[in-house]
């Protein structure tokens, strides 16, 4: 198991999920071999809850990274769990076309481009 696949595993259990008890941890890896985790935190109001994978970029975005080669996302579900379509526009727009790999405790693994995901996205190609 690579790196990235092994933090986003360990990162899930900080997940702040007394909601709906749904542990997402990710790990952004960068163009020059950083890593930065991020778990889902939920909000009694519920609308104000982050992903896992929106959270790992704005953490990475603050700690000066902003060239990114792919990201892992772990949950503990047999069917493993995308990125949101949320996280999939955030991604798009701050990492380009990274390699996305979902994983599950139980060692079943995925790997996709962020393209196949987003198909068609809004970026800010359009405004120019
Ligand atoms: N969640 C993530 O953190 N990432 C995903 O890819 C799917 C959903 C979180 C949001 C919420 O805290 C919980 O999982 C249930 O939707």
């Amino acid at each position: 198991m690579s790196p990235i696949e092994q933090a986003a595993l360990n990162i899930r259990t900080r997940a702040v999920a007394p909601f709906s008890k749904f542990l997402v941890g990710a790990a952004l890896e960068a163009a020059d071999g950083r890593i930065f985790t991020g778990c889902n935190v939920e909000s009694a109001t519920y609308g104000l809850t982050i992903c896992a994978e929106r959270n790992a970029v704005f953490h990475a975005i603050a700690e000066g990274a902003r060239k990114f080669t792919r990201i892992a996302v772990a949950a503990d579900t047999a069917k493993l769990t995308p990125p949101c379509g949320a996280c999939r526009q955030v991604l798009w727009e701050l990492c380009g076309d990274i390699e996305v790999i979902l994983v599950n405790p139980a060692g079943a693994r995925e790997s996709m481009m962020l393209r196949d995901l987003i198909p068609r996205a809004f970026d800010a190609s359009f405004l120019d």
